[in-house]
């Protein structure tokens, strides 16, 4: 099947449907799928729609400026690439198309533990300069140990630990399809791990390594073992991000894991403020989970995310055209976030506050 010039994508959702057609269903599913019935992944998109900017007139808003920085990272865009495992599924140079993509733009992408494309090979690619790495705390802590020794020698620049997944969430697509990575391909990171022999119940697998015992006091033990700065993801509580910047952490990453945690927990966004009251400017907070418009940049950064982070419209951007595809994803956001800038009155990211969104209940009585 042709897919049609990349330049004619207009939004995020027109490279979902294209990446549906293209890709085996097993992969869409994959990669589409929260858990049990799927609830909390609508919320994710839907709670932004609820949100509504105040437009404002008479405003020089001639020149908008969208750069920003996060914890020394420079950025284009106040939006970033948040870790998604096997990319190497949605197109054959997968993660180094995703580098490519964000190194063009001006953006920055977390490589997650389970990549189809090792520290190693991505830190070549990258000149040494990869970005992130997203750390998933294993039982067997030499794993851990040797995974986060070869972050560091690779030039990875802070661990990006996840703490929302002591088991994987139920996805019953891929218990349908009983999900397993395709011919060829090899979770790269852990080459030498009896994980690259298994068949179908992958998922069940990965689960079982992963440490169900973890508390802060690990992250006291990370700190043990690497001068790496270290953001905590999945983070939905406001006591949780309390408790994270009290054990040391340098920020704090709200997300369900696209929905594919708990169902039912709350969409990120509707946390969103609540967590920045309780971390009180103490590290940065980003945000991801159903990021799909610039619209919705603006309302998280409003309501007081540093950045956000993109899982899927990134891989919907890979499966359709590689690191063109998602360059075209990523700059359509950030042409809609400068659009909504304009129409709100705001010209730079650091001017951006919770004043441009409506507000009924605190509206002035002029
Ligand atoms: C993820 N996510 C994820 N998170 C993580 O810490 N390590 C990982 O390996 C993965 N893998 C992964 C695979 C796929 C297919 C998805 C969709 C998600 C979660 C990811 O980092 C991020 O939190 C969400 O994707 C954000 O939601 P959106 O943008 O996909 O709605």
């Amino acid at each position: 099947m042709k897919n049609k010039p990349i330049s004619s994508y207009l939004n995020v959702d027109e490279f979902k449907q294209t990446a549906e057609k293209s890709l085996p269903r097993m992969v869409y599913d994959y990669y589409a799928s929260g858990s049990d019935s799927q609830v909390t992944l609508s919320e994710n998109e839907n709670y932004y729609k609820n949100i509504k900017l105040m437009p404002r007139g008479m405003i020089d808003v001639s020149r908008i400026d969208l750069k920003t920085s996060v914890l020394g990272v420079d950025l284009s865009s106040p939006i970033m690439i948040a870790p998604t495992a096997m990319q190497c599924m949605a197109h054959p140079r997968g993660e180094l198309e995703t580098y490519t993509a964000a190194k063009n733009l001006g953006s920055h992408m977390t490589l997650s533990s389970i990549a189809t494309t090792s520290v190693e090979e991505l830190s070549e690619h990258a000149n040494g300069n990869p970005g992130w790495f997203q750390l998933y705390v294993f039982k067997e802590r030499s794993v851990t140990i040797n995974l986060v020794k070869r972050a560091e020698k690779s030039g990875f620049k802070a661990l990006v630990v996840t703490v929302d997944t002591p088991f994987l969430g139920r996805r019953e697509a891929d218990f349908r399809n009983d999900f397993s990575l395709p011919h060829g391909l090899l979770l790269k990171n852990f080459a030498d791990l009896p994980l690259n022999k298994v068949q179908g119940g992958l998922n069940k697998y990965i689960g079982s390594m992963v440490d169900s015992s973890l508390t802060w006091t690990d992250i006291t033990w990370l700190r043990t073992i690497t001068k790496l700065p270290i953001l905590v993801k999945g983070i939905m509580s406001p006591e949780d991000a309390h408790i994270a910047v009290q054990n040391g952490v340098d920020g704090i990453i709200v997300s369900n894991h696209g929905a594919r945690q708990l169902d039912t927990c709350p969409s990120t966004i509707e946390v969103l403020p609540h967590i920045v009251r309780a971390v009180n400017g103490r590290v940065p907070v980003l945000v991801d989970g159903g990021v799909r418009r610039g619209t919705d940049v603006l309302k998280a950064l409003a309501l007081g995310a540093k950045a956000v982070m993109i899982g899927r419209p990134v891989l919907w951007g890979l499966a359709t055209a590689g690191h063109e595809g998602i360059e075209r994803v990523m700059t359509l956001l950030s042409e809609e976030l400068r659009l909504a800038m304009a129409f709100t009155g705001v010209t730079t990211v650091s001017a951006i506050n919770s004043s441009i969104i409506w507000n009924p209940s605190s509206a002035s009585k002029l």
